[in-house]
Order: structure tokens, then sequence, then C-alpha cells
């Protein structure tokens, strides 16, 4: 494994933050109370025990496997995506929306070239977002010479076209509202990559129905994958960009 892949003992469960933190701490509230109701009212009101319970069980499955995918299954899924990657050791890689670093700092333990971490940090996408945390990440695994913080939209990303060998992105996509917004973002990625290089990008919605089909008509050759121990269930793309000159390829929005 080129360029010191990292080992478990480097990892901490909880510097990658939580995604969609609101949703899962109201699940996880939501749990509570309900079974809070649930213990208070079985002597008195067994129907509304068993009801409250009932409820309670039915919250508690996404807020259990939410917080399992923040500990562990985000981890697993890092490494699986970065195992799609044919590195060979000096990568220039940019990850889009790369939060506290999750894909980033991973990506840094697999090449010596530069990972430049995109994102504008929007707090209620992840707890702790922020490019500090990032750093600290990239610092804390000896990373950080070689993890560039780019706070910039994935639809405009101060890179020049072609640049880059590995464009990695998960989780983010979906926070675009509109198909256009998402197709801008993968119009995006499209530019910064290289002749023949590598995408994989994972996401909770649209990856089969939109960016596997986009990317093909832009003349990549793609291939779509359902993650695992993820929660929300994601799927995620391998997709390589066409040869130079390939009449297939459509580069949108040349900046260079
Ligand atoms: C759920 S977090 C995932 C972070 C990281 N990829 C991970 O898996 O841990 C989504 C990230 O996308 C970022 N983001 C959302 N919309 C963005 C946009 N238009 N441009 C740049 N970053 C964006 C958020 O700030 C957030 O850090």
């Amino acid at each position: 494994m080129p360029a010191g892949h990292y080992g478990h003992r480097m990892r901490s469960p909880s510097r990658y933050g939580i995604d969609g933190w609101p949703y899962l701490l109201g699940l996880s509230g939501l749990t509570v109370g309900l079974a809070t109701v649930a213990a208070g009212s079985i002597r008195t009101r067994p129907t509304l025990a068993v009801s409250a319970a009932l409820a309670a069980g039915v919250t508690a499955v996404p807020a259990v496997w939410g917080g399992h995918y923040v500990l562990r299954g985000k981890h697993t899924l890092r490494d699986r995506l970065l195992d799609e990657v044919p590195w060979s050791g000096d990568e220039v890689v940019v990850d889009l929306g790369a939060g506290a670093g999750l894909l980033a700092v991973g990506a840094a333990h697999r090449t010596h070239g530069p990972v430049h971490a995109v994102d504008l940090f929007v707090p209620t996408d992840l707890s702790g977002n922020s490019a500090d945390r990032l750093r600290d990440n990239a610092e804390r695994e000896n990373v950080a010479h070689r993890v560039r913080v780019h706070r910039c939209d994935i639809r405009e990303v101060d890179l020049p076209d072609a640049g880059v060998d590995v464009v990695l992105s998960t989780l983010c996509l979906h926070n675009l509202a509109h198909v256009s917004e998402r197709r801008a973002a993968l119009d995006e990625a499209v530019r910064l990559v290289r002749p023949e290089g590598t995408l994989v990008i994972s996401d909770l919605a649209h990856v089969e129905d939109e960016y596997a089909p986009h990317l093909r008509a832009a003349g990549f050759d793609v291939r779509v994958e359902r993650a695992t121990a993820t929660f929300p269930p994601q799927h995620y793309i391998v997709a390589r960009a066409p040869a130079a000159g390939s009449s297939e390829r459509s580069r949108p929005g040349s900046r260079t």
C-alpha cells in the first residue's frame, strides 16, 4: 500500500463528525421521550404505554443505525471508497464536501501528492464542521502537509482544468436541492479530473438515476456499487474519465 496506509489504532470514532446531526439528535430525543412515556404510564395507562413503546422501537432503529454509521460505518466506507482507486502513490486528489476530512485525510495516507479538501463548512450538515477541525484531523494523522483546505462551493472550485487524478466525495451532492445544481457539481468534477483519472462519489440518493447517467453521457466508464454499513443506505459510483482527445469526452465549463 503506497504512502503509509494507516492502521486502525490511528482512528478516533468521533473526530469526523455526526452527519445530519439535527436529525439524529431529534430521533434520539424522540426515542428517549417515548420510552419515558411508556415507562411512566405502564401501570396507569397500559394502552398508551404499549403504543409509546412501539413508537420508541420504530424511532430507535434509525437512531441506532445512524449512531453506528457515525462511530464505525463511515470509517468502513472511507476504506472501501479509497480501495476503489488504483493508487500509484503520487496522485493529486480533491475531496468535494470534505467536512472534517474523512476522505481527504484518508486519501493523504495513500498518496504523496496534494489533497485538496473543498467545503463550505455548513454547520447543520456535520457536527463541529469547520476548517480548523479538518486541519486538526490532518495534523493528528500526520498528513497536514499534504492537505490543503479550499473554502468554496463544490460547483466553483478554485483549481485548474484536468489537474486532478482522483475526485472523491461522500454525502455531499444530495445537499444541493435541485437536479440542475447537482449536475453543475458533477460537471465541475468532470472539469477537474484529468483524462483517465478516477471519480469515486458516494451519496444517499441520486447515484443510480442521476450521477451515473450524467457521467456516462460525458464519456466516463461508470460502475455503481452499494455501500455496506451506511445509514441512511448509500450507493457509490466508480467512474473512469475518458482518454485525452476522446471524442466522447465533453468537458463542461472549461476555465483554462
Ligand atoms: C454530511 S457532510 C459529509 C462530510 C464528509 N464528506 C463526510 O463524509 O464526513 C456534507 C458536507 O458537504 C458540505 N457541503 C454541502 N453543500 C456544499 C456546497 N455547495 N459546496 C461545498 N460544500 C458543501 C457541508 O459543509 C458538509 O461538510
